[in-house]
């Protein structure tokens, strides 16, 4: 028996089943307590069904995926068009659907909604507050905010009902997730990042040999820069998606963004939709990071404890401005995990020299080329604790000397700041590029105080439900003005209101 244990799969290979599968399912709306089996005879009459689960999102839906695209069109040639009274219907049908007229149960038999939002911070730190030791709550916690298996086809679900409103106008085209979404580091209740893939119809793609023979070209419209073409395209998906996609609503067009957008709502899901055409140096970044996410277990567990910190601190938001990102925090525990000794990860430079010429990637005459290939990626033996690395990373970004020096996970070393923003982390990709510009020096000095107080913390036997507790940032913001007392007495102090907060009730008022 072959016992080769083979490595993770490809990025592509992974969002190519999932394409497929998304392909296959609709989306129902149905009444909170549906009888399950009488649904789900009434969808088997159209084909096998494979998957049917429940959640609730503005009302109770129904993903169902049928072994073949056959079974879909069946179901949408028996759907009848609603009739209503006093408005009109945009005659556009979707895989989007409603059930009518099945019978409910009581509510003890009614089927179990599956979770699509990751648990409130309060509920979170209780559950975390019964394991019995760091590790565990680290392990809990990522287990907790992990994009679940359903969540990712609803996902996929989303970009294929999406893709079916765009290829009105582009035939070719495909809407694709990136992001966290896919990468790996994607908690429960993240926005939904989408890619509108045009290049199966752009210029240059032709397969007509243009020699002396005769042939007809397409003539197209000229537009005087690819960001205006994008612009465009992406300015007429916002007019569709909000005049004509059924659950679409509160479409925004930011095109004049570095990056063009279109933000909306997918009510039906719940996700928080962004859009973005020709992105695709965000497709390779997504790729590096599932790549280092799939590497070693620890690499997510440690990315899911420092953006669970960080946003329980405010050191991140979901409001744009001067705040670190989820991205530069995913980074800077990328660097992190670089410089142990032996590296848990490799720097991006060495998966450049691992791969083939089949995998040269130059995007807009940046150099993107990485091996994905798992069993090419060796690494030295490393184990230290998930407890050591938490509290080394905290450590080590206490003394990194954010002044003069840039994080580089090209290199996998710090090198001396080309500019003079508060934090420089090199875009990996478009390396003349800052990640963190943003970041303001408030931000930054918010972020190493954190780190200092947590470091200190976990070194003196501190939980991650301690780390977590607003209350603790509320010590640090209150630091100042209890100058006299000494840093150790304060902690000691604050350790001591967090035994007792975790002792007495739980209920506690948190907002992040
Ligand atoms: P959350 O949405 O916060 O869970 O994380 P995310 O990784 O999805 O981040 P976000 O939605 O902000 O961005 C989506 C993707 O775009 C990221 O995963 C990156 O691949 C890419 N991206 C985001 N911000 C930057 C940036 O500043 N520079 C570069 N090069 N890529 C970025
Ligand atoms: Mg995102």
């Amino acid at each position: 028996m072959d016992t080769k244990k083979t490595g993770p799969k490809a990025l592509h290979v992974l969002q190519a089943q999932r394409r497929e599968e998304a392909e296959r399912s609709v989306l129902i709306s149905c009444l909170p307590r549906t009888h399950h089996n009488k649904f789900l005879k009434y969808l088997s009459r159209h084909g096998d069904v494979n998957k049917c689960f429940f959640y609730e999102s503005f009302g109770t839906y129904a993903v169902v995926e049928f072994s073949d695209r056959d079974g879909v069109g069946s179901l949408l040639e028996s759907a009848a068009v609603p009739s209503i009274s006093h408005e009109s219907v945009v005659p556009l049908r979707s895989r989007l659907l409603a059930v009518r007229n099945i019978s409910t149960v009581d509510t003890q038999s009614a089927p179990q909604c599956q979770p699509q939002k990751a648990l409130p911070i309060n509920d979170l730190i209780q559950q975390l507050s019964s394991c019995t030791n760091l590790e565990q709550q680290i392990v809990s916690l990522t287990e907790a905010h992990s994009l679940t298996e359903e969540n990712i086809r609803l996902r996929f679900l989303v970009c294929s009902l999406l893709n079916d409103v765009a290829s009105a106008f582009f035939p070719d085209c495909s809407i694709r997730p990136f992001g966290s979404s896919v990468n790996g580091f994607g908690k429960l209740g993240c926005d939904l990042d989408m890619f509108l893939d045009l290049d199966a119809i752009g210029a240059g793609k032709s397969n007509v040999s243009r020699s002396t023979a005769p042939y007809v070209e397409y003539q197209m419209k000229r537009s005087s820069s690819e960001r205006a073409v994008t612009q465009g395209v992406l300015s007429v998906i916002a007019e569709s998606l909000e005049q004509l996609g059924p659950g679409c609503v509160g479409v925004q067009k930011i095109l004049n963004a570095r990056c063009p957008l279109v933000r909306f709502a997918h009510q039906p899901s719940g996700f928080q939709c962004d859009l973005t055409a020709n992105n695709r140096v965000a497709m390779r970044s997504t790729e590096m990071l599932y790549v280092f996410g799939e590497l070693d277990p620890r690499v997510r567990a440690l990315v899911f404890t420092v953006r669970c910190w960080a946003r329980a601190h405010g050191i991140t938001s979901s409001i744009p401005g001067a705040w670190i990102t989820n991205f530069s925090l995913t980074i800077m525990v990328v660097f992190f995990l670089q410089r142990r000794s032996p590296p848990i990860l490799p720097t991006l430079d060495q998966l450049k020299e691992l791969a083939g010429p089949s995998q040269k990637c130059i995007i807009d005459g940046n150099d993107c080329t990485f091996s994905s290939d798992f069993d090419k990626i060796q690494m030295k033996s490393n184990s230290e604790s998930l407890d050591r690395l938490l509290s080394d990373f905290f450590e080590f970004y206490s003394t990194f000397l954010f002044n003069k020096m840039s994080i580089n996970i090209r290199k996998g070393k710090e090198e001396h700041k080309p500019e003079l923003g508060p934090l420089h982390i090199q875009n990996p990709f478009e390396t003349s590029l800052n990640v963190s510009k943003n970041v303001n020096a408030t931000q930054l000095e918010r972020f190493v105080t954190l780190c200092q107080e947590s470091a200190w913390s976990l070194q003196n036997g501190g939980t991650l439900t301690a780390l977590l507790l607003p209350s603790h940032v509320a010590a640090i913001k209150s630091r100042k003005k209890r100058k006299r007392e000494p840093a150790s007495e304060r902690i000691k102090g604050l350790l001591e209101s967090l035994r007792t907060k975790n002792n007495g009730p739980k209920k506690c008022c948190l907002d992040a």
